[in-house]
């Protein structure tokens, strides 16, 4: 039988999609830093380029981007944080934002390990890796592919467009 895939609203899907887009490139440019100046736990290949810039760079595109998503999740979109695995991403983005936001570009380069936001930085990076790994996995196992595929669909209802967004945002559910 082919149910219909359920419909997300379009701006939980812009703010959604792009976080999901950021965050992987902040991991993965995050781990490069890790590597090329910290390295206790796992080095790899040093690879060149000023990869604290580039994540920097990602940092700033996402941190505004996560915040307009916290107030849609804890708006509109406060009912589905009553799933754990829905509200552990969420803490686990904002703690990284915000232990992003206290780092300082050149502690890293000068060798200061030791600094308490970069340790909370560095716990962020774990906590956001799990809670993504079990937001995922929770996705799939209450709805499946149909389910997951329901945040990258592109067709957008009439009444659902970019004017009723500033409602949406700051509607309470
Ligand atoms: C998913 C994981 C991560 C996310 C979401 C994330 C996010 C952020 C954000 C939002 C900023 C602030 C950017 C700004 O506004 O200036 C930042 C800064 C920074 N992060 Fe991360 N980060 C992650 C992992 C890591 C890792 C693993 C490292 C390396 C150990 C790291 C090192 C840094 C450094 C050095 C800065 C300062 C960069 C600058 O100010 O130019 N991050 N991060
Ligand atoms: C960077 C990674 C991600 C973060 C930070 C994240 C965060 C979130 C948050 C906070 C919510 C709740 C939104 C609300 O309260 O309105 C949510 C919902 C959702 N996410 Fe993600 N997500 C990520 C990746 C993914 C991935 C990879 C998938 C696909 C497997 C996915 C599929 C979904 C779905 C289907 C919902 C709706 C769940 C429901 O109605 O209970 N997310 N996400």
């Amino acid at each position: 039988m082919n149910r219909p895939i359920p419909y997300q609203p379009s701006l939980l899907r812009l703010l959604h999609g792009c976080t999901a887009l950021l965050v992987p490139l902040a991991w993965l440019s995050g781990l490069v830093v890790f590597s090329n100046h910290d390295g206790r736990w796992l080095r790899l290949p040093t690879l060149p380029g000023d990869w604290i810039d580039i994540h920097g760079t990602v940092g700033v595109l996402l941190w505004p981007v996560a915040l307009v998503f916290a107030l849609y999740a804890l708006n509109a979109g406060r009912s589905r944080l009553r799933q754990p695995a829905n509200a552990a991403a969420l803490i686990g983005l904002m703690l990284a934002i915000g232990s992003g936001k206290l780092m300082q570009e050149d502690w890293l380069r000068t060798g200061q390990l030791d600094a308490f936001p970069y340790h909370l930085h560095l716990l962020a990076w774990l906590l956001i890796s799990g809670a993504v790994i079990w937001h995922g996995g929770a996705v799939l196992r209450r709805g499946g592919w149909r389910f997951a595929r329901s945040m990258a669909q592109l067709q957008v209802r009439e009444n659902d467009g970019p004017r009723s967004w500033p409602r949406q945002l700051l509607r309470r559910r």
